[in-house]
């Protein structure tokens, strides 16, 4: 019986850093709601692959910052920030996605009907 602690103690670590990344919310209706105040043409798609580009793009340095981090009209200069400091290049279309997703993230941090975790 001894010998299982150390085993479950490194499931729950595994636990703890999958629900780490997890907890980087999932775009829904309320985002979306806000993004398309700002950007008539936002879809749930393209806000989800936002989402999927900010884990791709933005993981390579540092853990990923909660959406919440910043106020959302801050992501847009540090995307700057990161371009011309950090070296770090994003299309066109993957710096649109990555701003929308973070900014709507960082206005309406609280998906319906889940409880946060933050
Ligand atoms: C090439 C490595 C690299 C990549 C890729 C990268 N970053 Fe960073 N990032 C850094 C470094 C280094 C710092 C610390 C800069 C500092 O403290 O001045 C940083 C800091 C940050 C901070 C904290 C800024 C602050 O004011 O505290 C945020 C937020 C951030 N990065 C977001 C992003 C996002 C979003 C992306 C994807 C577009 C990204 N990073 C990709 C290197 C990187």
């Amino acid at each position: 019986m001894r010998r299982l602690l150390p085993s479950l103690l490194a499931i729950g670590v595994a636990g703890l850093l999958a629900s780490g990344c997890a907890s980087l919310i999932h775009p829904g209706p309320a985002q979306l709601a806000w993004a398309a105040t700002r950007w008539p043409d936002a879809t749930l798609d393209g806000l989800e692959a936002g989402r999927e580009a900010y884990v791709r793009e933005c993981a390579g340095c540092h853990f990923l910052a909660r959406p919440t981090r910043l106020p959302p009209e801050d992501w847009d200069p540090l995307l700057d920030q990161m371009r011309d400091e950090e070296g770090v290049e994003l299309s066109p279309e993957d710096r649109e996605a990555i701003l929308r997703f973070l900014a709507s993230a960082s206005a309406v941090p609280e998906v319906e009907g889940d409880a946060g975790g933050d």
